[in-house]
């Protein structure tokens, strides 16, 4: 698939992965919007990039931002990459704490709306929008592509609400893949590791080394450019779709 000129929409964008890949997107010369509840760190990448770009303050789950998100993004011509990376976890919290306290229901409903609800909803306006798209020769008019995590292949023990939320987004991306195939819109997932974003290198050294242990190669944290790489080769490689691929250095989670 042709990106140059093309727009993309990146969701999560002024977040770690999220600003790396828009970064990315825009070296390529796509044209950039960039959705994001922190409406001020969305508008300060927007005026970097040295691209066409729009910046939207909003949040993922509710119909209107991610309308007006979809326009915004169409307002620089017509949409053909989502990269859905908002989202993220909560603090670690058993089904049932050590001390007899059951799991937090509102801790476990809000990991699964900014995650696996955000990435539905902007998925289903995306969608929408990219079926007016003039197809390509291969009759595609676009890609979305939603981020996982290993925590939803194999969640660790305290992991459970980000575990469920990010199985909920692997497990959507072959079904949503089928579903619009109809209008020629191919849909993946990556689920990265541990990727090393401003966030975690301002953490503890032990931290830091604790989390690259268990990686087999390299036997480092990844970096979030190695995650935007994945989301171009995805949005460039037609023949991808449907797919959950991981990106993590071989690393498996051990059981907490
Ligand atoms: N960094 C990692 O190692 C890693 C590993 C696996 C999966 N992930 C996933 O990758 C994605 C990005 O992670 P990150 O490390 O860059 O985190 P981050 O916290 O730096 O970025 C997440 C961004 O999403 C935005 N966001 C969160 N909820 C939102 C909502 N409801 N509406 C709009 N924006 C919202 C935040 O404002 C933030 O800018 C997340 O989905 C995370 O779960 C990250």
């Amino acid at each position: 698939m042709e990106l140059s000129d093309r727009v993309a929409l990146v969701t999560g964008a002024a977040g770690g992965l999220g600003a790396a890949t828009a970064r990315h997107l825009a070296t390529l010369g796509m044209r950039i919007a960039l959705f994001d509840r922190n409406a001020d760190g969305a508008t300060a990448l927007a005026g970097e990039l040295g691209v066409a770009a729009v910046a939207v303050g909003g949040d993922v789950t509710d119909d209107d931002d991610v309308a007006t998100a979809v326009e915004a993004a169409q307002s620089l011509g017509p949409l053909w990459v989502v990269a859905n990376i908002a989202g993220g976890g909560v603090k670690s919290q058993r089904t049932v704490g050590r001390d007899g306290t059951p799991h937090d229901r509102h801790a476990f409903e809000h990991t699964m709306a900014i995650n696996a609800l955000g990435t539905f909803n902007v998925s289903r306006f995306a969608a929408a929008a990219m079926a007016a798209n003039e197809p390509d020769d291969d009759g595609q008019r676009g890609v979305i592509i939603n981020t996982s995590s290993l925590a939803g292949l194999e969640g660790q023990a305290g992991q459970l609400a980000y575990a469920a939320a990010k199985a909920a987004v692997a497990g959507m991306t072959l079904p949503m893949a089928r579903d619009l195939a109809a209008i020629g819109v191919r849909v993946c997932a990556i689920a990265p590791g541990t990727i090393g974003t401003p966030l975690f290198l301002r953490a503890p050294k032990e931290l830091q080394d604790r989390l690259a242990a268990d990686v087999v190669f390299p036997k480092r944290m990844g970096r979030p450019e190695e995650f935007a790489y994945l989301v171009e080769s995805i949005a460039r490689n037609s023949y991808l779709n449907g797919e959950v691929i991981r990106l993590d250095g071989a690393l498996r989670f051990p059981p907490k």
